[in-house]
C-alpha cells in the first residue's frame, strides 16, 4: 500500500515533515529515499526541528550515526558507504531503543531493518515540486499514514 503527496514548494515538504513528526515515538523507522536534490536533507531537517532538536542537522555521510537530543532522541544514519558490508553498527539499539531513527540508503542494510517501518521516496517532478511517496509497512505506520494524508 503507497500513500502520495504532492508539494509544490519546499515549505510544503517542511509542512509534511512536520505533520509526521506529531505522529512519532521510539522506536520509529523511518527510511528516506531520494536522488541528489530531492529533498531528504530539507525534510530531515524539519522533521528535526518539529521534534524539538535545535542543533543543525547535516549529512551524517561520514560518521554513519549522527545523535541528536530532541524532546526525545533522534538517530539520523546514512548508510551509503556500508555497501556490501556486514559491519555491526549496534542495530538492535539504534532500531529497537528510545529513539526515532532516520535512515538513508537504507536498502544498504535492507536485513537489519525493522520490519514495521515507514519508507519514504522524494520523486523530483519539476524545479519547486516533488511527490512524496509513503509506503507504510506495519499497522502503526499504516494509520499514522491514513491520518497524515487524508
Ligand atoms: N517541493 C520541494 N520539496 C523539497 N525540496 C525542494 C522542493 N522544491 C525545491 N526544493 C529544494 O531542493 C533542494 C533539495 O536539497 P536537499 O534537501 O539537500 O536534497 P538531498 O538531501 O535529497 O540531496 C533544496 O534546495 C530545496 O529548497
Ligand atoms: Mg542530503
Amino acid at each position: 500500500m503507497k500513500f502520495t503527496i504532492d508539494t509544490a514548494a519546499a515549505s510544503e515538504t517542511q509542512d509534511f515533515a512536520e505533520r509526521l513528526a506529531a505522529h512519532l515515538a521510539p522506536p520509529d523507522v523511518i527510511t528516506l529515499e531520494g536522488d541528489l536534490g530531492a529533498g531528504k536533507t530539507t525534510f530531515a531537517q524539519a522533521l528535526a526541528r518539529a521534534l524539538g532538536v535545535t542543533r543543525t542537522v547535516s549529512s551524517p555521510t561520514f560518521t554513519i550515526v549522527k545523535q541528536y537530543e530532541g524532546k526525545v532522541p533522534l538517530n539520523h544514519l546514512d548508510v551509503y558507504r556500508l555497501e556490501g558490508s556486514d559491519e555491526d553498527f549496534g542495530w538492535d539499539e539504534l532500531f529497537y531503543g528510545d529513539a526515532i531513527t532516520l535512515v538513508e540508503w537504507a536498502q544498504f542494510i535492507q536485513d537489519e531493518l525493522p520490519e514495521d517501518r515507514l519508507d519514504i521516496r522524494i520523486l523530483r517532478t519539476g524545479e519547486t515540486s516533488r511527490l512524496l511517496e509513503l509506503e507504510p509497512h506495519g499497522i502503526h505506520f499504516k494509520t499514522i499514514c491514513e491520518a497524515i494524508t487524508k
